[in-house]
């Protein structure tokens, strides 16, 4: 491993060296207004309230990946560790709060007195607190988290951190790319991963319409505010005036396409003003699409790895068949 953790320290938060272009919300709201299908990137939902509604998702009883993922992990780590021999580093993607990775640590602290471990988060804050946690009770754990967008982490993963590694991507975060857009952009991460590299995909599985349908419309209502919280962050930071009220989350399922589709509807015709830009008009029921969560077939899967070139290794899901853990190897 030749990222530079100080001795002193088991936690180092590294930013990127060169500050990319600021994702700048009120640029892509202003165009995604203005789009022939009206759409706000979902990128956006995670602002710091966002971040901290999102875990609270995850603990609901209706959003039942998050548990269905703990289960596959709880019961699979040892094999999973087993399958990827070798004095590996382990890396994640999104890693959130690492609630789930834990159960992957201290099976690879089994093995072994020492780990690095490397999160990738946009939340910076979020990286923090997990990071502080998890040196506190793992004493052979080093953290070295990087604070920036997957691709500047996944960069900077291949320049610093030695091999073998293994990779997690979690919470089928893959799933709100579009089944082109996550070829593509498993093909990117494949081209940084050498020879002994593994990757484990957490992917949610197609199923029945209400189970998923319930997931993504919660009935506290904590999905609702997750997505309207777009409307607050633009009232808050973009200068515009959108009225709460009169908006509502529309999410449904596209059982051919196989995907949550998520939108939020405008409840009357109205015109909200968007200071320094002009104005938008919305009619009534009229949409602004928000997100996608793709869910996946066997076959499907199999897809997805043979066009990032990518072999699936082993494949396992919890037992009600919701969800589906897949190691990958280049
Ligand atoms: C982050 N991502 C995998 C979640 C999902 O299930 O698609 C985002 C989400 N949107 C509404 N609920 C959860």
């Amino acid at each position: 491993m030749s990222a530079g953790c100080g001795n002193e320290s088991r936690l180092v938060i590294q930013r990127p060296d060169e500050v990319r272009e600021r994702d700048d919300y009120e640029a892509a709201l202003w165009a995604g207004l203005q789009a022939q299908r009206r759409q706000i990137p979902c990128r956006f939902l995670y602002d710091e309230r966002g971040a901290h509604l999102f875990e609270e998702i995850t603990h609901l009883d209706a959003y039942y990946p998050t548990r269905a993922e703990q289960e596959i992990l709880d019961d699979r780590a040892a094999e999973i560790v087993a399958a990827c021999p070798g004095g590996l580093n382990l890396i994640e993607l999104g890693s959130g709060s690492s609630r789930k990775t834990e159960v992957l640590i201290e099976a690879l602290l089994r093995e072994r007195e020492e780990l690095l471990f490397v999160p990738l988060d946009v939340t910076e804050e979020m990286l923090r607190l997990a990071g502080d946690a998890l040196v506190d009770q793992h004493p052979g754990l080093r953290v070295h988290a990087f604070a920036g967008e997957y691709e500047a982490g996944l960069e900077w993963v291949t320049a610093h951190v030695g091999t073998p590694r293994l990779y997690l991507w979690l919470g089928s975060s893959i799933g709100n790319f579009d089944r082109a857009q996550a070829g593509a952009f498993l093909r990117r991460m494949r081209e940084g991963m050498s020879s002994g590299d593994s990757l484990l995909l957490g992917v949610d599985l197609r199923k029945d319409k209400a189970t998923l349908e319930l997931a993504y419309d919660d009935p506290e209502g904590v999905t609702r505010d997750f997505i309207e919280n777009l409307l607050v962050r633009a009232n808050r930071e973009c200068g515009t005036d959108f009225d709460l009220s009169q908006w509502r989350m529309r999410s449904r399922y596209r059982e051919q396409a196989g995907h949550i589709e998520i939108h939020l509807e405008s409840l009357r015709a109205q015109t909200v003003r968007f200071a320094g830009h002009g104005a938008v008009r919305f009619g009534e029921g009229e949409l602004i699409h928000v997100e996608d969560s793709f869910k996946y077939s066997p076959d499907e899967l199999a897809g997805l790895a043979s066009a990032a070139e990518l072999r699936i290794l082993e494949l396992w899901t919890d037992e009600a068949g919701r969800f589906a853990s897949c190691l990958l190897r280049v």
